[in-house]
């Protein structure tokens, strides 16, 4: 397993692997990895004669007033959870490296992006697509793996990689929970011993949400009336939102059918937390 800093370099590698006539995985991630990103990765090895992981925390994508600063970093232990998951090559660049001194481009979604994350986080997916699109013109991979514990950045994702005819297979992986049904995060490590107990009410009240749905209840306001009273007894969370979308085109909806994302974002004292259920109506 390599380490490699520069595009250049990458950009060597794969070439040579391509010439030899190998596929290609890629996982992007901004590292701080856990075994969310190592479930990507298994599933890229396996599906792969060859897997690269990135790990670059992306500066474009944090609002002014997010945690790029504070967002946690360990290369060493990122680097040994790669090596573990077997894949064949870390693309760590500096952000010199990958934005110089005077980059002017943003590559942006409409539509699928302007709802939930994308609402509250203005700059973020303008800022995600930029580095995903530099990222694939670097790799160059065949398939792409992302985890739906970021339910509309996968949307996003699939959306621009047709759009704009990236020739790459995106495959969307499940979320990977805690035992206790917190979904695994890099940013669950800034909660203290008291937050993280508070921050079960996320996976409870959506368990609460799809009970009612599997039980037959179709009115999303219903539902996300459901979720919200329980997210509301726990004292340390702050709702940033509570929403049915379709999953899709990611716009709301008064009704539930067809597939629908039910995603919520909430605040346990400072950190910001994601969760979300995907549902199939068979009617
Ligand atoms: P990051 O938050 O590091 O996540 C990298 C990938 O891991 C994403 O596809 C995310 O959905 C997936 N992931 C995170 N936690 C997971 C979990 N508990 N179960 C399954 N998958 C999980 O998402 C980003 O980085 C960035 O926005 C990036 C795409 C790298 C662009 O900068």
């Amino acid at each position: 397993m390599k380490l490699v800093k520069t595009v250049k370099e990458v950009r060597e590698i794969v070439k040579e692997w391509k010439k030899q006539g190998l596929s290609v995985g890629f996982v992007p991630t901004m590292g701080y990895l856990h075994e969310g990103h190592k479930s990507l990765i298994l599933k890229s090895v396996s599906e792969n004669d060859k897997t690269v992981v990135s790990v670059f925390v992306n500066p474009i994508q944090f609002g002014p007033n997010e945690d790029l600063a504070s967002y946690p970093r360990d290369i060493k232990h990122d680097m040994a959870l790669v090596e573990d998951a077997g894949a064949d090559l870390i693309f760590n660049p500096e952000p010199e490296e990958m934005y110089g001194s005077h980059f002017t481009t943003l590559v942006n979604t409409t539509e699928v992006s302007e709802n939930l994350c994308g609402a509250k986080r203005p700059v973020h997916f303008g800022g995600v697509c930029t580095v995903l699109t530099k990222l694939f013109n670097i790799v160059n991979p065949n398939r792409a793996y992302f985890g739906q514990k970021d339910a509309q950045q996968l949307a996003v994702v699939k959306r621009f990689v047709k759009d704009l005819n990236f020739d790459i297979e995106i495959i969307g992986c499940p979320i990977i929970r805690e035992d206790d049904g917190l979904a695994k995060s890099s940013r669950n490590t800034y909660l203290n011993k008291e937050e993280r107990k508070a921050a079960l009410i996320l996976s409870k009240s959506l368990k609460l949400g799809l009970e009612a749905i599997k039980n037959g209840e179709r009115n999303v306001k219903t539902v996300t009336d459901i979720i919200t009273k329980s997210l509301n007894t726990e004292p340390l969370a702050r709702i940033d939102y509570v929403s049915i979308v379709d999953n899709e085109n990611i716009q709301y909806i008064d009704t539930i059918k067809g597939e629908i994302l039910c995603a919520i974002a909430v605040y346990i004292g400072k950190t910001r937390l994601i969760d979300n259920f995907i549902y199939k109506c068979e009617e």
